[in-house]
């Protein structure tokens, strides 16, 4: 069917029975014309709702520029009549995955053409990233290889979710920054361009497979060397796809090796110097893997802690909301902790924290967030050595132990023999060394004295109980320190 849309620069018509390619990521093109004769007219797969009125801004910065390498807009914006945002381009001849397709490699000559042309156009736009370069988006046009869809991805990645740009994207040539949806940059660019030119060398980019083989390869793998080509052009295309941005070579750097390298292949003190390049790119790049992978890692890890602490936020909030709702005289003054005050007897909790250290070797306990809870109260002096005060803690760990297969809240505390407070069951942070020593079958100066026992899920009343019947034995004076460590289970339960 023939379209008819108006634009900024003026009147467009395109025929949606005629795409000059299968559908991308972020639209579909088709044959069209307009008064200067036959154009591409892109339409964005974004309703207006989703663009939020936002200006498709590089038709503005690139229609303003004279480019030689990068597909021109001749106009953009979006069609009152149908609400839907569109691009006009000159057609293109082929692009570089329709020049692709039925040959296994290109020459040297061809490669360093395209890539020399790819590198321009993108030092043209120098501050715009372009974030989707790929060989649909590279096309040949008036005799030279140009860039096609310039700020399409970050247009689409302001007006939508990460998460859908994400989707969007082609994994074969999406950088690692962009799977972790964090920041992209010119480097991102870089990094594409690298997948690009492993492919034309030999024939497919570095990570292939299915999704999730791909995504792994990008955030973990490393690129295998390009048998058919020098070392010099292998230690750049490896520098290109390191795992950290800021360690990829510029663009200016890319050129000059890619341009300069077809007259170097002969020369083979240089290509000694290229060969220990290479080396040295091959371990850069298993140490950036290995330092991202580390960074994923704890990145998941503070996830799961956080949300831990929220559950036991939770699980504290409603103990604490007991006592309050049950006892008109109780109440939740302002301190360093969250605490609840009842006549002499003050029980607190700490903000749960992560802790830096989450495998404890000794007891083999892998611990994502740890908290303490605390009752202090006044007590009656027997004799005269007695103290007035007496305080009991234990820690709260959300852990996996050993031979577990799910990570739980745990209530644990601890006594010392030599310790003066010795009738005090204790918190100790699994950052303390004495923590791990005490789970283990290491003898040590603490040991347990409560637990570990759960308290969330189906145990969090009986978490709820004992808290609270110190709490209320503290409140009314009756709390007394037991009479030998460990102490009795009574001590936790008595009324
Ligand atoms: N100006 C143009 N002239 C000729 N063909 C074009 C032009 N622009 C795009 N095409 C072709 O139209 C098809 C669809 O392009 P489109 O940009 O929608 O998808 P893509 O480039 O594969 O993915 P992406 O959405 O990530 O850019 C592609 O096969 C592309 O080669
Ligand atoms: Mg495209």
């Amino acid at each position: 069917m023939k379209i008819e849309i108006r634009l900024t620069e003026g009147t467009w018509i395109f025929d949606d029975s005629d795409p000059l390619g299968p559908p991308g990521g972020f639209g579909e093109v088709f044959r069209g014309s307009g008064e200067c004769g036959p154009v591409a007219v892109k339409r964005l797969m974004l309703t207006a709702d989703a663009a939020a009125h936002r200006e498709l801004t590089l038709g503005a910065t690139l229609s303003s520029r004279t480019l030689t390498n990068v597909v021109p807009v001749l106009d953009y914006g979006q069609d009152a009549q149908s609400d839907r945002y569109f691009l006009v381009m000159p057609i293109c001849d082929y692009s570089l995955e329709q020049h692709l397709v039925g040959r296994e490699t290109l020459e040297w000559s061809e490669i360093s053409n395209v890539t020399a042309d790819v590198i321009d156009g993108l030092m043209e736009v120098g501050d715009i990233v372009h974030r989707d370069l790929k060989p649909g988006n590279i096309l040949w046009h008036d005799g030279r290889w140009k860039i096609a869809d310039f700020g399409i991805a970050k247009f689409v990645e302001n007006s939508t979710s990460l998460q859908t740009l994400k989707t969007s994207l082609t994994p074969q040539y999406a950088a690692p920054e962009q799977w972790l949806m964090m920041r992209s940059t010119s480097a991102t660019d870089v990094y594409a361009l690298a997948c690009i030119v492993q492919e034309m060398i030999v024939g497919d980019p570095p990570f292939t497979g299915d999704f999730d083989a791909i995504r792994d390869g990008h955030l973990r793998g490393q690129p295998e060397r390009m048998p058919n080509a020098s070392a010099r052009i292998n230690g750049l295309v490896r520098s290109m796809l390191r795992k950290a941005q800021d360690g990829r070579p510029s663009l200016q750097r890319c050129k000059d090796i890619i341009t300069s390298a077809q007259t170097d292949v002969e020369a083979t003190a240089k290509n000694a110097l290229a060969e220990a390049g290479l080396q040295i790119a091959t371990q850069q790049a298993e140490d950036d893997a290995k330092r991202l992978e580390e960074e994923t890692r704890i990145l998941s890890i503070k996830q799961q802690g956080d949300e831990a602490a929220d559950e036991l936020l939770l699980i504290l909030n409603r103990m604490f909301d007991t006592i309050t709702d049950s006892s008109e005289a109780a109440n939740r003054p302002y301190s360093t902790a969250p605490s609840v005050c009842l006549g002499p007897a003050e029980l607190s909790f700490e903000i749960p924290n992560n802790p830096p250290r989450v495998h404890l070797e000794g007891s083999g306990w892998t611990v994502y967030a740890f908290s303490q809870i605390k009752l202090r109260c006044d007590i009656e002096r027997v004799s005269y050595s007695d103290e007035s005060e007496y305080t009991i803690s234990a820690s709260l760990v959300y852990a996996k132990r050993p031979n577990d297969s799910d990570f739980r809240w745990f209530e644990i505390s601890f006594w010392a023999m030599n310790s003066s407070f010795w009738k005090q069951p204790v918190a100790l942070s699994p950052n303390d060394r004495n923590f791990d020593v005490a789970l283990s079958t290491t003898m040590g100066v603490f040991s347990a004295a409560f637990g570990p026992h759960s308290i969330d899920a189906e145990d969090e009343q009986s978490f709820h109980d004992r808290w609270v019947g110190l709490f209320a034995r503290g409140a009314s004076g009756k709390l007394r320190p037991p009479q030998q460590m460990p102490p009795p289970s009574t001590f936790f339960s008595d009324s």
